[in-house]
């Protein structure tokens, strides 16, 4: 008897050749590349033995029961699982599949690129230019922050937080501190110094969020944690929104509180287009692009999908979230 796999999105095709040759699946695909409406996730799920999704499906009760008892395996092609409802499919005996490791780099790069971009303020640079607001060569203007000899402070050290401190010491960086429940050992490797939370606001140039998204850093980054950083420090957040009290961090950028942030997530995604924080020059926000790259959304694809076939079969997945 066929398994079927429902899959939320288009999605590399390495990942869907997978899926599509494996003889024990009628897959079914909401074959576009924007999200599958709410209605259409919940009838389309319906007998399904497994889904694959994305972290833009909220896969909570309802979809669990709209899918019904069939449902072993959900399989998230992302590293965050904020999405999905853990208890309830705990609870249901469901395993879950995602993707960490594979998409570190690429991530971590990404988050380098839009911590230059906002210190060094390459967003403003490149509207002067093609506004014509580029007249001379100005010793005053368009400066911004460098890395050489700051000091930068990591919130959540973890897989890709470390990726992130390994690609800044290169800079020039003097110190690299870092927060958490305990100190890690792969810290000393980058020379991290484990500080209270405080203590890396108050005496970091740079502050980079690469926590997951869990209730106790739901709103970490609120308005005592941005007047606690210094007037020329420089914000970045690229895990996920919810993490940062969102009307703080407006103030906080108006206010001159903070000199500038740089944004790969926000809340709501997508934000819209007449947020306060897009008319701010000090703001600079990315599209949720961390994993971006051609290579590694083609493997993101094709562990998500390995993660799939091995819960539907019962086998040991490549990477599993332990529950
Ligand atoms: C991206 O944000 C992911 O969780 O993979
Ligand atoms: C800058 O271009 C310089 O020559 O200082």
């Amino acid at each position: 008897q066929l398994m079927k796999v429902f899959v939320t999105r288009r999605i590399p095709q390495e990942g869907m050749k997978l899926l599509q040759k494996a003889s024990m699946c009628d897959v079914l695909v909401w074959d576009s590349d924007e999200p599958v409406p709410r209605a259409e996730l919940l009838e389309k799920v319906e007998g399904a033995h497994g889904l694959l999704c994305l972290l833009s499906d909220r896969i909570d009760a309802e979809v669990l029961d709209a899918a019904g008892p069939n449902l072993k395996v959900i399989s998230t092609m992302s590293v965050g699982f904020d999405h999905l409802a853990i208890e309830e499919i705990k609870k249901r005996g469901i395993r879950v599949g995602y993707t960490p490791d594979v998409l570190t780099d690429a991530t971590a790069e990404l988050t380098v690129a839009l911590l230059l971009a906002t210190a060094r303020r390459l967003p403003e640079g490149i509207q002067e230019v093609k506004s014509g607001g580029w007249s001379s060569w100005k010793p005053l203007w368009l400066c911004g922050y460098g890395l050489s000899g700051s000091t930068v402070g990591v919130i959540g050290l973890g897989r890709i937080g470390l990726a992130i401190a390994r690609r800044l010491k290169p800079f020039g960086v003097k110190r690299l501190l870092y927060s958490g429940r305990q100190p890690k050992p792969e810290a000393r490797e980058v020379d991290g110094e484990h500080v209270p939370l405080d203590t890396l606001l108050r005496e970091s140039d740079f502050v980079v969020v690469s926590c997951s998204l869990t209730p106790d850093t739901q709103e970490l980054c609120n308005k005592a944690f941005f007047s606690k950083m210094k007037n020329t420090a420089v914000f970045i957040n690229t895990s996920r929104g919810a993490v940062v009290n969102q009307e703080d961090l407006l103030e906080a950028l108006s206010s001159g509180q903070i000199a500038a942030a740089g944004l790969d997530v926000t809340t709501p995604e997508p934000l819209p287009t007449d947020h306060p924080l897009l008319r701010l020059n000090n703001c600079v926000v990315l599209p949720h692009i961390g994993s971006a790259t051609f290579s590694t959304r083609g493997v993101m694809a094709q562990l998500s999908a390995h993660n799939l076939l091995a819960g539907l079969t019962g086998d040991p997945m490549p990477s599993e979230l332990k529950l």
